[in-house]
């Protein structure tokens, strides 16, 4: 019986093509539509609905797909999906997207290929991650952390917004005057939605937007030691500094050991995501704590009661973050 692999290798195209294709997405171009229909009939073949539904209905596999498995923020998100499933009676497989959109898209066209019960998956990107084939094929999908492109479908996220203002806030109330913001790359949501947290807190404490104070890099550490770097050279240079994750941060902390500056006398410092050592380092490190395992565990309860009833409504759960004031920015 040919499978979705062997058309894509005889038409010469991925399976993600030849299941977009199959699903009559209008995002392909003529010449692979026709490579692939000519495939499908000089192999004959055909997608066993009745089989894959059967699979799917006696499959016990989770697929979870997350932005960066060195993450710690992920790991305990992933710890509170996996304790769900076990009580559900379910397994858990991780997929690690890398923040990389063809590596997602090539997980989300493997989990198609093994017709999983559910998926749940932290989209690299709101506007070009696309879980519609899965969608389309019947399967169950929950999003947490960031939205996906899809609406309608259960997620899980935090006030991102609230929590970015109530950390860009704290430091203003502190007395620093030239707070700079780095976050994440554009396109996720939680790097926009930080964004635009620090972005009200500016404007409701009477303070300009200045973009020589804001900066993006990649949510990663060598990516946030650039560009405090970055931050730290420019005009005016910042007394105070909201970086949007906790693997950033640690890049921030880098940077302002190289350039032997300190906490919170030369430079105020909070950091979105908690951190398990925050409150051992000296200064300790100020903190908006998300309760990582808890969305966990709620995107495990959704997508568990997705599968039991498909027709429900979709659930769109927003749970609160937490403003950790430490030394960190407790200025002198
Ligand atoms: O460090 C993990 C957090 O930062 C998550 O919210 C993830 O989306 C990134 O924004």
């Amino acid at each position: 019986m040919p499978t979705i692999y062997d058309v894509a290798r005889h038409a010469g195209v991925s399976a993600a093509t030849v299941s977009r294709v199959l699903n009559g997405r209008a995002t392909v171009d003529a010449a692979l539509v026709e490579r692939v229909r000519a495939a499908v009939d000089e192999l004959g073949y055909r997608r066993n609905s009745l089989a894959r539904n059967l699979r799917r209905s006696s499959t016990t596999l989770w697929a979870v797909i997350i932005s960066d498995v060195e993450n710690p923020f992920f790991t305990s998100l992933v710890r509170g999906i996996e304790d769900v499933a076990q009580e559900a009676g379910y397994s858990v497989v991780l997929c690690n997207s890398d923040e990389n959109l063809d590596k997602e898209a090539a997980y989300i066209t493997a989990v198609l290929g093994e017709q999983v019960a559910g998926v749940i998956i932290s989209p690299a990107s709101e506007t070009a991650t696309d879980v519609t084939d899965l969608l389309k094929g019947g399967t169950p999908v929950v999003a947490v952390d960031r939205r996906p492109r899809a609406r309608g479908i259960d997620t899980v996220l935090v006030d991102n917004v609230q929590g970015a203002y109530e950390a860009t806030a704290h430091l203003l109330e502190q007395g620093y005057e030239r707070v700079a913001c780095l976050t994440g790359p554009e396109g996720a949501t939680t790097a926009d939605q930080r964004l635009e947290g620090y972005c009200n807190a500016l404007r409701s404490h009477g303070y300009e937007y200045s973009p020589s104070l804001v900066c993006r890099a990649d949510f990663r550490e060598r990516g946030g030691f650039e560009a405090t770097l970055s931050l730290l050279d420019g005009d005016p240079c910042p007394d105070g500094l909201f970086v949007a994750n906790n693997l950033m941060t640690v890049g921030a902390l880098e940077a302002l050991a190289q350039r032997r500056l300190s906490t919170p006398q030369d430079l105020g410092l909070v950091c979105f995501d908690e951190i398990p050592w925050a409150d051992l380092i000296r200064p300790s490190l100020t903190t908006v704590a998300q309760p990582a395992y808890e969305i966990g565990r709620r995107a495990g309860e959704l997508l568990a009661r997705r599968i039991a009833d498909p027709t429900r409504p979709a659930g769109a759960l927003m749970l609160s973050t937490e403003l950790k004031a430490r030394e960190s920015s407790s200025r002198p």
